[in-house]
Protein backbone atom coordinates (compact mmCIF):
# COMPACT_ATOMS: atom_id res chain seq x y z
CA UNK A 1 0.00 0.00 0.00
CA UNK A 2 1.58 3.00 -1.07
CA UNK A 3 2.48 5.93 1.71
CA UNK A 4 1.64 9.31 1.99
CA UNK A 5 1.35 12.40 3.96
CA UNK A 6 -1.57 14.04 3.40
CA UNK A 7 -3.44 17.03 5.23
CA UNK A 8 -6.64 16.66 7.00
CA UNK A 9 -9.43 18.58 7.95
CA UNK A 10 -10.57 18.50 11.97
CA UNK A 11 -14.42 17.50 10.70
CA UNK A 12 -15.30 16.45 14.69
CA UNK A 13 -13.95 16.22 17.81
CA UNK A 14 -15.96 13.75 19.85
CA UNK A 15 -14.43 13.46 23.60
CA UNK A 16 -15.17 10.44 25.02
CA UNK A 17 -13.50 10.75 28.55
CA UNK A 18 -11.36 13.23 30.60
CA UNK A 19 -8.12 11.70 28.62
CA UNK A 20 -9.82 10.35 25.58
CA UNK A 21 -10.77 11.75 22.23
CA UNK A 22 -12.31 10.85 18.93
CA UNK A 23 -11.32 12.53 16.17
CA UNK A 24 -12.94 12.78 12.67
CA UNK A 25 -10.40 14.07 10.26
CA UNK A 26 -11.58 14.30 6.09
CA UNK A 27 -8.78 14.15 3.84
CA UNK A 28 -7.54 16.97 1.71
CA UNK A 29 -7.79 15.17 -1.42
CA UNK A 30 -8.59 11.29 -1.96
CA UNK A 31 -8.45 9.07 0.89
CA UNK A 32 -5.65 6.40 1.08
CA UNK A 33 -6.17 2.83 1.34
CA UNK A 34 -6.13 1.09 4.60
CA UNK A 35 -6.38 -1.89 6.09
CA UNK A 36 -7.54 -2.75 9.73
CA UNK A 37 -4.24 -2.79 12.47
CA UNK A 38 -2.52 -0.20 10.06
CA UNK A 39 -1.35 2.90 12.08
CA UNK A 40 -0.75 6.74 10.92
CA UNK A 41 1.78 9.17 12.26
CA UNK A 42 0.51 12.56 13.22
CA UNK A 43 2.61 15.70 13.49
CA UNK A 44 2.18 16.89 16.80
CA UNK A 45 2.19 21.09 16.99
CA UNK A 46 4.79 23.16 16.56
CA UNK A 47 7.02 22.23 19.19
CA UNK A 48 7.55 18.46 19.37
CA UNK A 49 9.86 17.02 16.79
CA UNK A 50 8.71 13.62 16.16
CA UNK A 51 5.10 12.83 15.12
CA UNK A 52 3.14 10.57 17.51
CA UNK A 53 1.84 6.93 16.17
CA UNK A 54 -2.16 6.64 16.65
CA UNK A 55 -3.73 3.11 15.53
CA UNK A 56 -6.42 3.67 13.07
CA UNK A 57 -9.75 3.54 14.63
CA UNK A 58 -11.86 3.62 11.54
CA UNK A 59 -12.43 4.49 7.88
CA UNK A 60 -15.52 5.93 6.70
CA UNK A 61 -15.29 5.59 2.95
CA UNK A 62 -19.08 6.72 2.49
CA UNK A 63 -18.28 9.89 4.55
CA UNK A 64 -14.79 10.65 3.87
CA UNK A 65 -13.90 10.17 7.07
CA UNK A 66 -10.36 8.98 8.86
CA UNK A 67 -11.43 8.22 12.73
CA UNK A 68 -8.55 8.22 15.47
CA UNK A 69 -9.33 7.33 19.06
CA UNK A 70 -6.22 9.40 20.93
CA UNK A 71 -5.20 9.16 24.23
CA UNK A 72 -3.49 11.99 25.68
CA UNK A 73 -0.70 10.40 27.81
CA UNK A 74 2.21 13.18 27.01
CA UNK A 75 2.91 16.61 25.31
CA UNK A 76 2.54 15.39 21.51
CA UNK A 77 -1.12 13.44 22.40
CA UNK A 78 -2.35 16.26 24.26
CA UNK A 79 -1.87 18.78 21.66
CA UNK A 80 -3.44 16.07 18.91
CA UNK A 81 -6.33 15.83 21.82
CA UNK A 82 -6.73 19.69 21.89
CA UNK A 83 -7.06 20.26 18.08
CA UNK A 84 -10.72 21.87 17.16
CA UNK A 85 -13.14 21.57 14.32
CA UNK A 86 -11.83 23.16 11.37
CA UNK A 87 -8.40 23.30 12.54
CA UNK A 88 -5.97 20.82 10.54
CA UNK A 89 -3.39 17.73 10.78
CA UNK A 90 -0.40 16.88 8.82
CA UNK A 91 -0.97 13.17 8.93
CA UNK A 92 1.65 9.98 7.00
CA UNK A 93 -0.46 7.06 6.19
CA UNK A 94 -1.04 3.78 6.31
CA UNK A 95 1.63 2.24 8.31
CA UNK A 96 2.30 -0.91 9.08
CA UNK A 97 0.81 -4.45 8.45
CA UNK A 98 -2.67 -4.32 9.64
CA UNK A 99 -4.46 -7.23 10.87
CA UNK A 100 -4.70 -10.81 9.17
CA UNK A 101 -8.88 -10.93 7.83
CA UNK A 102 -8.34 -14.46 6.88
CA UNK A 103 -6.06 -16.57 9.18
CA UNK A 104 -3.98 -19.40 7.48
CA UNK A 105 -4.32 -21.54 10.63
CA UNK A 106 -8.42 -21.21 10.42
CA UNK A 107 -10.14 -23.96 9.00
CA UNK A 108 -11.99 -22.92 5.69
CA UNK A 109 -14.43 -25.54 6.42
CA UNK A 110 -15.96 -23.42 9.40
CA UNK A 111 -17.91 -20.51 9.40
CA UNK A 112 -15.62 -17.97 10.30
CA UNK A 113 -16.61 -16.91 13.86
CA UNK A 114 -13.24 -14.33 15.04
CA UNK A 115 -13.29 -12.65 18.54
CA UNK A 116 -11.66 -9.32 18.90
CA UNK A 117 -10.19 -8.49 22.03
CA UNK A 118 -9.27 -4.83 23.52
CA UNK A 119 -8.21 -2.96 26.42
CA UNK A 120 -8.34 0.25 27.21
CA UNK A 121 -7.16 2.62 24.05
CA UNK A 122 -6.36 -0.50 22.65
CA UNK A 123 -9.88 -1.24 21.34
CA UNK A 124 -9.39 1.47 19.22
CA UNK A 125 -8.55 -0.78 15.66
CA UNK A 126 -11.42 -3.50 16.62
CA UNK A 127 -13.90 -1.06 15.39
CA UNK A 128 -12.61 -0.89 12.10
CA UNK A 129 -11.72 -4.66 11.79
CA UNK A 130 -15.26 -5.21 13.09
CA UNK A 131 -16.30 -2.83 10.50
CA UNK A 132 -14.32 -4.36 7.76
CA UNK A 133 -15.56 -7.87 8.52
CA UNK A 134 -19.26 -6.91 8.92
CA UNK A 135 -18.75 -5.63 5.10
CA UNK A 136 -17.03 -8.54 4.16
CA UNK A 137 -20.43 -10.37 5.76
CA UNK A 138 -18.74 -11.56 8.94
CA UNK A 139 -20.42 -10.68 12.45
CA UNK A 140 -17.82 -9.95 14.60
CA UNK A 141 -17.93 -10.91 18.38
CA UNK A 142 -16.13 -8.22 20.99
CA UNK A 143 -14.82 -9.08 24.26
CA UNK A 144 -13.75 -5.85 25.62
CA UNK A 145 -12.11 -5.00 29.27
CA UNK A 146 -11.05 -1.68 31.15
CA UNK A 147 -10.74 -0.63 34.87
CA UNK A 148 -13.94 1.01 34.95
CA UNK A 149 -17.07 1.87 33.16
CA UNK A 150 -16.04 5.20 32.33
CA UNK A 151 -13.30 3.73 30.98
CA UNK A 152 -14.74 1.25 28.27
CA UNK A 153 -14.83 3.48 25.18
CA UNK A 154 -16.77 3.43 21.77
CA UNK A 155 -19.48 0.86 23.53
CA UNK A 156 -22.35 2.67 21.42
CA UNK A 157 -20.04 1.94 18.06
CA UNK A 158 -19.12 -1.23 19.12
CA UNK A 159 -22.70 -2.74 19.80
CA UNK A 160 -23.84 -1.48 16.44
CA UNK A 161 -21.67 -3.35 14.34
CA UNK A 162 -20.94 -6.84 16.35
CA UNK A 163 -21.66 -8.77 19.88
CA UNK A 164 -20.16 -7.05 22.47
CA UNK A 165 -19.01 -8.41 26.32
CA UNK A 166 -17.75 -6.56 28.71
CA UNK A 167 -15.18 -6.80 31.74
CA UNK A 168 -14.41 -4.09 34.43
CA UNK A 169 -12.17 -5.08 37.33
CA UNK A 170 -14.43 -2.95 39.36
CA UNK A 171 -17.54 -4.66 38.30
CA UNK A 172 -18.82 -1.35 36.92
CA UNK A 173 -19.96 -3.02 33.64
CA UNK A 174 -20.28 -6.28 32.28
CA UNK A 175 -18.67 -9.12 34.47
CA UNK A 176 -16.14 -8.31 37.06
CA UNK A 177 -12.29 -9.24 36.48
CA UNK A 178 -10.32 -9.49 33.58
CA UNK A 179 -11.22 -10.14 29.48
CA UNK A 180 -9.55 -13.55 30.15
CA UNK A 181 -12.30 -14.45 33.53
CA UNK A 182 -15.21 -13.66 30.98
CA UNK A 183 -17.55 -16.46 30.52
CA UNK A 184 -18.20 -15.83 26.52
CA UNK A 185 -14.70 -17.91 26.38
CA UNK A 186 -16.10 -20.67 26.79
CA UNK A 187 -17.77 -20.59 23.49
CA UNK A 188 -15.44 -21.40 20.20
CA UNK A 189 -14.03 -18.81 18.11
CA UNK A 190 -12.24 -19.37 14.76
CA UNK A 191 -9.95 -16.83 14.93
CA UNK A 192 -8.95 -14.29 17.66
CA UNK A 193 -7.22 -11.02 17.46
CA UNK A 194 -6.18 -8.95 20.45
CA UNK A 195 -4.65 -5.21 21.06
CA UNK A 196 -4.30 -3.70 24.73
CA UNK A 197 -1.59 -4.13 27.14
CA UNK A 198 0.97 -6.52 26.85
CA UNK A 199 -0.01 -8.78 30.11
CA UNK A 200 -3.70 -8.85 28.63
CA UNK A 201 -2.74 -9.62 25.45
CA UNK A 202 -0.50 -12.52 26.73
CA UNK A 203 -2.86 -13.93 28.61
CA UNK A 204 -5.64 -14.41 25.89
CA UNK A 205 -2.86 -15.47 23.62
CA UNK A 206 -2.18 -18.04 26.36
CA UNK A 207 -5.76 -18.75 25.99
CA UNK A 208 -5.68 -19.06 22.57
CA UNK A 209 -2.82 -21.37 22.36
CA UNK A 210 -4.19 -23.94 24.93
CA UNK A 211 -7.58 -23.91 22.61
CA UNK A 212 -5.61 -24.40 19.25
CA UNK A 213 -7.35 -20.99 18.24
CA UNK A 214 -5.35 -19.26 15.11
CA UNK A 215 -4.29 -15.25 17.14
CA UNK A 216 -2.75 -12.08 16.23
CA UNK A 217 -1.86 -9.60 18.43
CA UNK A 218 -0.90 -5.67 17.82
CA UNK A 219 1.67 -4.29 19.90
CA UNK A 220 2.14 -1.70 21.60
CA UNK A 221 5.76 -1.04 21.24
CA UNK A 222 7.18 2.38 21.60
CA UNK A 223 7.77 4.06 18.17
CA UNK A 224 9.06 7.35 16.88
CA UNK A 225 9.83 7.61 13.35
CA UNK A 226 7.33 4.83 12.11
CA UNK A 227 9.11 3.72 9.32
CA UNK A 228 11.61 1.61 10.27
CA UNK A 229 14.51 4.08 10.41
CA UNK A 230 15.25 5.12 14.30
CA UNK A 231 15.17 1.01 15.86
CA UNK A 232 13.79 1.85 19.22
CA UNK A 233 10.26 -0.22 18.23
CA UNK A 234 12.10 -3.42 17.75
CA UNK A 235 10.65 -6.61 18.95
CA UNK A 236 12.54 -10.35 19.12
CA UNK A 237 10.51 -13.07 16.96
CA UNK A 238 11.32 -16.24 15.66
CA UNK A 239 13.12 -14.94 12.91
CA UNK A 240 15.27 -12.43 14.89
CA UNK A 241 14.93 -8.72 16.06
CA UNK A 242 12.20 -6.79 13.57
CA UNK A 243 10.56 -3.40 13.53
CA UNK A 244 7.66 -3.34 14.95
CA UNK A 245 6.52 -0.16 12.80
CA UNK A 246 7.25 -2.34 9.49
CA UNK A 247 6.68 -5.95 10.03
CA UNK A 248 4.13 -5.32 12.15
CA UNK A 249 2.30 -4.12 14.50
CA UNK A 250 0.26 -7.56 14.15
CA UNK A 251 2.00 -10.31 14.41
CA UNK A 252 0.80 -13.94 14.71
CA UNK A 253 1.35 -15.06 18.45
CA UNK A 254 3.43 -18.00 16.81
CA UNK A 255 5.67 -15.52 15.35
CA UNK A 256 6.95 -14.31 19.31
CA UNK A 257 9.32 -15.91 21.62
CA UNK A 258 6.47 -14.79 24.85
CA UNK A 259 7.00 -17.03 27.43
CA UNK A 260 2.84 -18.35 26.49
FE1 LIG B 1 11.42 3.91 14.18
FE2 LIG B 1 10.14 1.56 14.20
S1 LIG B 1 9.49 3.42 15.04
S2 LIG B 1 12.13 1.96 13.51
Amino acid sequence: MKKCVLDFDVRRVERLSPRHVLLRLAPHGEMPEMRPGQFVEVSAGPSTLLRRPISINNVDYGRGELWLLVAAVGEGTRYICGVKTGERLNIMLPLGNGFTMSMPESSTERAPRPLLVGGGVGVAPLLFMGSELVRAGVRPTFLLGARTEAELLELDYFTAIGDVYTTTEDGSHGERGFVTDHSILKSTFTTIHVCGPKPMMTAVARYAKGRGVACEVSLENMMACGVGACLCCVEKTVRGNVCVCTEGPVFNINELTWQI
